[in-house]
């Protein structure tokens, strides 16, 4: 079969634009938060350059050497038990199962663009209270916004990795970058600036427990887009000379400077007007267009500059997204992008339409089960179990199944002396922390 390539600068991008999105700029700074601070993040750092760092390279190679979908790469690649190895093509359809809520929230994220030109809501209360509402009663608005995120989505996916995933990125992520670097250096000249680099940067070790850690370990991996098939199945059309190595080394450059960007320009606004960074979930939907009312006309600019570059990071992520599946479905059944493209597209909207339904006050009874609703269902099942599945799957493939010998031939050279420290880390390191993440998040083993 013949894939389009990206271009180097492309791939980067895309790459970048899968890692960076709702869990940079939404879900860092809140969970830094809940965790309280300096600590959290130096636990956080260290697994995403140790545990998170090693998993992608594998990802990478796996597309890398074998060309194909996520199913067919793990099929062409493994020396025996072809048949069983084939299943590691499970990982594709996690993402179209997180897709049927990313692509709700980025829905929220659209809504809020307009609420950014209008009256900002004028207390934390109000702004509560506007949340709510459109979650608990406002199924229009949610569906409306989900349709045309649905619509983005799918018509850039339909246009390939060429026309439309490598163009998308190279249009939206410099965006992102300016938008993000702009609001932080205005944050830099605020007098709570210092207030949050302290925050983020001053490590109270008394507050970190083992749980802080778990978190961590599973944000690094959602963070960087591990556990899939998205990089993998980008990494499938690289271009021949590709150092896979330094491409995931910029890739978690960004990523993690992103989030560390957002987290201390957030954490200087909350502080300046007065709130608290350990809001939770509502923090950037709640705590941050109050903050945003308190500065005048230059919040709502500000308002609206940060959910558009939030819609930004989340449209480049979610064609990653989909992406995955589209490949398998054209690689090997044969389907047209066409098709492929517009099956996908319709799951992850149907099934998105069940999810905001879950959240509604007139219907969320039917669709909540243990009380947790479908959208608390599906993030936890893909969070909890599916995301450290694949990437304890791709560890264990890289780590042990594949003749060694290929590894070291693809790597080795690139990577001197920092190969064996590599090779051990996802060997023993990363598998054994993803299944004391996955045993601790299924609540069997408490840490
Ligand atoms: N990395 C993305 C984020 O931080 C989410 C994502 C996960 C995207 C898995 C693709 C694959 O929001
Ligand atoms: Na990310």
């Amino acid at each position: 079969m013949k894939i389009a390539r990206f271009s180097r600068i492309g791939f980067i991008l895309a790459a970048a634009g899968s890692a960076v999105g709702l869990g940079n700029i939404w879900k860092f700074p809140y969970i830094t938060g809940e965790y309280g601070g300096g600590a959290f993040v130096m636990v956080y750092l260290f697994t995403v350059m140790l545990i998170g760092f090693s998993v992608m390279i594998a990802e990478l190679l796996i597309g890398y050497l074998s060309r194909r979908d996520t199913l067919t790469a793990f099929e062409v690649l493994a020396p025996r038990h072809k048949a069983a190895w084939k299943w590691g093509g499970f990982m594709a359809f996690t993402g179209l199962l997180i897709m049927t809520f990313y692509s709700v929230v980025i829905g929220w994220i659209f809504n809020y663009i307009f609420v950014s030109l209008g009256n900002l809501p004028s207390s934390p209360e109000e702004a509560a209270g506007l949340f709510k509402t459109m979650l608990g009663s406002d199924v229009k608005t949610q569906i409306f916004y989900h349709t045309l995120a649905f619509a983005i989505i799918t018509a850039i996916v339909i246009r390939g990795i060429k026309g439309g995933i490598e163009k998308l990125n190279l249009v939206l992520m410099p965006m992102l970058f300016l938008i993000v670097g702009g609001m932080f250096l205005y944050a830099t000249t605020q007098t709570a600036f210092a207030q949050a680099w302290d925050f983020m940067f001053s490590a109270d070790w008394s507050k970190l427990n083992s749980e802080a850690f778990v978190t961590a370990v599973g944000h690094a991996f959602f963070t960087l887009s591990l556990g899939m098939g998205s990089l993998l199945t980008y990494s499938a059309s690289l271009p021949k000379e590709s150092n896979l190595v330094k491409s995931a080394l910029v890739v978690v450059a960004l990523d993690t400077g992103i989030a560390l960007l957002a987290g201390l320009m957030l954490f200087t606004f909350l502080y300046q007007y007065g709130a608290e960074p350990s809001a939770g979930p509502g923090l950037v939907f709640i705590s941050l267009p109050a903050v945003f009312y308190e500065m005048g006309t230059l919040g709502n600019v500000f308002a609206m500059l940060f959910f558009i570059s939030l819609a930004f990071a989340g449209l480049t992520s979610a064609v990653s997204l989909v992406e995955p599946m589209v490949q398998l479905a054209i690689d090997r059944f044969g389907w047209s992008r066409f098709k492929a493209s517009a099956t996908m597209g319709l799951f992850f909207y149907l099934v998105g339409i069940a999810v905001i339904y879950s959240g509604s006050s007139d219907y969320g009874a039917l669709l909540t089960w243990d009380g947790k609703n479908l959208f608390d269902w599906i993030d936890y099942i893909t969070a909890a179990i599916l995301l450290p599945t694949g990437g304890l799957v791709m560890a264990i493939f890289i780590g042990y199944v594949i003749e060694p010998n290929r590894v070291e031939a693809a790597l080795k050279q690139q990577m001197g002396f920092a190969y064996g420290i590599w090779h051990f880390s996802l060997r023993y390191i990363a598998p054994v922390a993803l299944v004391i993440v996955m045993l601790n998040m299924m609540g069997i083993l408490k840490v």
